[in-house]
């Protein structure tokens, strides 16, 4: 039994067993359909579309039995391709005397996986590429993929990954003119799960309570017996604890936050809001579930950080102004877009702080003049904000939002406790991670994410992790300092902490307008 897949000017037969969902036959030929809740049904983002001759149907793939004869068609707009904000290569490596040849420093993260390729004797960057994380139709987040592996796809998820790499790593060598064969090396900053998926490592303890790796990395593996089309070995930076992984110790050696003398914050946002406080050899870390409202996942238009999203809207004093990915016409909202739009809404007095979006009809008269064009009902009656004709922000939106944002902030709190220091003690407050250059730093504090109290010295740093992969690729120093952080670094588990749960409870508030 097959059925015919048509997706992004490819078409392509697969067979099925009798049982299998259309999701379950896609994801296995790396068909990058979307699937946030990794078929639970859950998410109802894995829209694919049944081609007969009469035209086209929309159905979920993971709510479908998939049916010899079947043509569908997915999504061009799914793509696994993601938007690489232009990187900062002005940052000078000083490779370690006597390095030749080529190497690769690699971050992957759950939602992207960004790939350089670099000339190991000058330390400069030869070419980068990056892609959706190709595990993405098995779940969006952490969460859903340890699910996966427990319930039999391990193998499926570590395949997915291997396979991405040596793509990858053969479109960085074709770009550069170097042959796959004359990488000698690879560097990886990624999180404890992607590590353990990578490396055929089981997560599921990473999954439960006490939340326990298999392993915390640090070490150095043989790449080909990862799957790697290159001889040599591939090191892995060490993780903290499951939800605090090498990608936080990789950010934490590029901010070169062990040699600073006053203490930084430093917040990785994703579907874990991941963070460190302290320098020198004094760190405590934490990392809280920020759900999938950052990622652009279960928001009503929600999207990934892809061509023809919102990343940014802005009151201009008499109207919206959005900003979308690509110029186009807006088809959603990613995460930036998200929290910019409720700050604005917060602004216009569209929602107020207990999150609570006015009903356009119950609410009439308490609605401020310059939100009354934007405020509307949803066909099931839910309230609305409308940033464009096709996209909008709804209060179910507005919930998750304040989940995520509260863990975050709730976090912050329990770390700058822990410390021992106050705002002021504080030197910076770094945002790390593609999403986090990203955010604009006045919407975060607006809407509580980040306290209004460090915004004067918040910056957007980049993607640190990925550049504490390539220092540890070129220096045996950068790989020494990781492996002081996995000792000194003093991991906080929040889960049944009586502290954050209060700090959650005050943290989903938003704050008032100053
Ligand atoms: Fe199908 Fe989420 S509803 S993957």
């Amino acid at each position: 039994m097959t059925i015919t897949v048509l997706c992004n000017d490819n078409t392509t037969t697969i067979s099925f067993v009798d049982g299998q969902t259309l999701l379950e036959v896609i994801r296995g030929e790396n068909v990058p359909v979307h699937a946030p809740c990794g078929g639970q049904g859950t998410c109802e983002k894995c829209t694919v579309y049944l081609v007969t001759e009469t035209g086209e149907q929309a159905v979920l793939a993971c709510r479908t039995a998939a049916e010899d004869g079947m043509t569908v068609r997915v999504p061009a707009a799914s793509p696994l391709e993601v938007q690489l904000r232009a990187e900062d290569d002005a940052e000078v490596l000083v490779p370690d005397p006597g390095l030749a040849g080529y190497g690769v420093a690699c971050d992957i993260g759950t939602t992207t996986v960004v790939c350089h390729l670099m000339d190991l004797a000058s330390g400069k960057k030869l070419a980068t590429v990056g892609e959706g994380n190709a595990q993405r139709p098995y779940g969006g987040d952490v969460i859903a993929r340890i699910k996966a592996s427990m319930e039999g796809r391990r193998g499926a998820l570590t395949a997915a990954i291997t396979g991405q790499l040596r793509r990858m790593i053969t479109a960085l060598c074709a770009s550069a003119g170097v042959a796959v064969a004359d990488i000698s090396c690879m560097s990886i900053a990624a999180n404890t799960t992607m590590c353990h998926l990578l490396t055929g490592l089981a997560p599921d303890g990473i999954g439960v309570s006490p939340f326990t790796p298999l392993s915390r990395f640090g070490d150095e593996w043989d790449a080909a017996a990862l799957g790697l089309p290159f001889p040599g070995k591939v090191y892995i930076a060490p993780a903290i604890s499951g939800y605090v992984g090498g990608d936080i110790t990789a950010d934490v050696l590029a901010a070169d936050l062990d040699r600073a003398e006053k203490p930084t914050l430093l917040i990785d946002v994703g579907t874990n809001g991941e963070m460190a406080l302290g320098c020198g050899e004094h760190f405590v870390c934490c990392s809280t579930a920020a759900g999938p409202a950052f990622e652009g996942a279960q928001i009503s238009c929600g999207m990934t950080a892809a061509a023809g999203a919102i990343s940014s809207v802005e009151w201009d004093g008499e109207k919206l102004c959005c900003g979308v990915i690509g110029g186009g016409e807006a088809v959603g909202l990613c995460g930036s877009g998200l929290i910019d739009a409720m700050a604005v809404m917060l602004h216009l007095g569209a929602v107020d702080e207990t999150g609570r979006m006015l009903d356009a009809e119950e609410d009439e008269d308490e609605i401020p003049q310059e939100a009354r064009p934007y405020l509307f009902l949803l066909e099931d009656g839910e309230p609305a904000f409308r940033l464009t004709e096709q996209v909008w922000v709804a209060q179910g939106d507005v919930r998750k939002l304040q989940l995520g944002k509260g863990a975050i902030a709730a976090g912050v709190q329990i770390l700058i406790d822990a410390y021992g220091v106050g705002f002021e003690g504080i030197d910076a407050l770094l945002l790390a991670g593609g999403f986090g250059s990203f955010i604009r730093p006045e919407s975060a504090a607006r809407i509580g994410l980040i306290p209004a109290e460090l915004l004067h010295c918040t910056r957007a740093v980049g993607n640190t992790a990925a550049l504490g992969a390539q220092m540890a690729l070129v220096s045996e120093e950068a790989r020494a300092r990781l492996a002081r952080l996995q000792e000194t670094m003093d991991y906080k588990e929040l889960s049944g902490l009586p502290e954050f749960n209060d700090a959650y409870m005050e943290a989903m508030m938003f704050p008032e307008e100053d």
